[in-house]
């Protein structure tokens, strides 16, 4: 895929990793960008912004207050124009700066005051990427919506230390960067609509302590309830149990169980969409004990489960159902069969449906291979990041709606 005409702004944050920026910008130009680049003062301890400002063909912007800048282009103007912000090296100084919204300088002033899509390109030493701190500000930063390419495993450039904390290779972060720009959501196209998504699993009581559960880790719904906003959406996300902080600016509901979720999806109608990605348990124990069990002398255990109610089921036939009704497809086997037959017996408009077989480590994982079945037919779409798969089901919602008017 060709950048050309694309407007990058790039910050270079200060690691021994600088030195690959020189690189990417030249890749980046080399697609037809125009690249412009902005350095924290760490960063020229590492590279000159005589070398950067050589290979962007401009010079690169440093300072917060500088006279000639703030009247020229400033860092609101800086944030505005770009069409990709991309952060490499995005160190855990820098990343910590923008979890928590500091900006005290021109770096992480452009980061505060962007609607632009982001992408970090961690590099680190393992120690400090492996720490809590680090982890719980990265996990922030994607739950605020910014992308991430790497860090990779490897040799450190600075000891002879391995681990996970390279940053990304540039062919690797340009990649991540056409992909971003090809999945970037037009700002308005769900303007004015309501979104419903439900995400994760559901828990079922055995007792106080014990549960019923699945594997969803609600990566999927998540990144679809942020590509819904991103798209201008007001969403309501129904969230079951997961480890994923809640995104920002979504009414995010919290539930446990099956029966907790169709409740709050019926207090959320009406909505214009409604995506069920929740991986919702089938059945639900009857008469759950009020105390914990105890175990009765080795002998065998047994539960009477009844089925959950269908909450997308219960939303497709429902009178005040949404215009587009989605479900999503966790399938081990005959994928677009059971897929067709979920259409038809839930009476939704579309089923994403993936395989979630052990080896595809879809549950849990980055990467999602779905199949879009609509009553016209069947689409196959590339592996990729589940938040392409989110921003390239966006998109197709938001074209569907305004081609049918609605
Ligand atoms: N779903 C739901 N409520 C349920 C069960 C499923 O809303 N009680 C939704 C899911 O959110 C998903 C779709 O139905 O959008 C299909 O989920 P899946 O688990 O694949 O299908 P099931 O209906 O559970 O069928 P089976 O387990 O028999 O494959």
């Amino acid at each position: 895929m060709s950048l050309a005409g694309k407007k990058l702004l790039l910050i270079i944050g200060g690691g021994i990793a600088a030195y690959k920026s020189l690189d990417l910008i030249r890749r980046l130009r080399e697609r037809g960008a125009s690249v412009r680049a902005v350095m924290t003062g760490a960063a020229q301890e590492f590279v000159t912004p005589l070398s950067v400002g050589a290979l962007t063909g401009e010079k690169p912007f440093t300072e917060l207050f500088d006279a000639a800048s703030e009247f020229d282009v400033g860092h609101i103007r800086l944030a505005r124009e770009a069409d990709v912000i991309v952060v490499a090296p995005a160190t855990a100084d820098l990343m910590a700066k923008m979890a928590n919204g500091l900006a005290n300088d021109l770096a992480t002033a452009i980061l505060l005051a962007t609607h632009r899509p982001v992408l970090v390109a961690p590099a680190m030493n393992p120690a400090m990427w492996t720490h809590p701190a680090t982890q719980r500000n990265f996990a922030q930063l994607i739950a605020d919506g910014i992308s991430a390419i790497g860090p990779n495993q490897g040799e450190m450039a600075e000891s002879n230390e391995t681990g996970t904390g390279r940053m990304a290779e540039p062919v690797e972060i340009v990649a991540a960067v056409e992909n971003l720009i090809a999945i970037a959501p037009d700002k308005s196209s769900l303007k004015g609509k309501r979104v419903l998504v439900t995400s994760g699993p559901t828990r079922e009581p055995i007792d106080p302590v014990r549960f019923i559960s699945n594997q969803s880790s609600g990566k999927q719904g998540h990144a679809v309830a942020r590509a819904a906003a991103a798209a201008g959406a007001e969403v309501v996300l129904i969230s079951g149990p997961v480890e994923l902080p809640d995104p920002s600016g979504i009414k995010t509901i919290h539930v446990n169980t099956a029966a907790e979720m169709l409740k709050a999806a019926e207090a959320a109608l009406p909505v214009d969409v409604a995506i069920c990605a929740a991986a919702v348990a089938d059945w639900k124990i009857d008469d759950a004990a009020p105390e914990k069990m105890k175990k009765a002398n080795g002998g065998p255990l047994t539960l009477c489960l009844s089925e959950n109610p269908d909450i997308l089921s219960t939303i497709a036939h429902h009178k005040r159902r949404p215009k587009l009704v989605v479900g999503f497809a966790a399938e081990t086997e005959k994928i677009l069969d059971n897929a067709k037959a979920k259409l038809a017996k839930k009476g939704c408009d579309w089923i994403v449906a993936n395989d979630v077989s052990p080896e595809t480590g879809v549950f849990g994982g980055e990467r999602n291979t779905v199949h879009l079945v609509t009553r016209e037919g069947v689409e196959d779409w590339p592996t990729q990041s589940k938040e392409a798969v989110a921003g390239a089901l966006v998109r197709r919602i938001a074209d569907t709606l305004k081609r049918a008017g609605k």
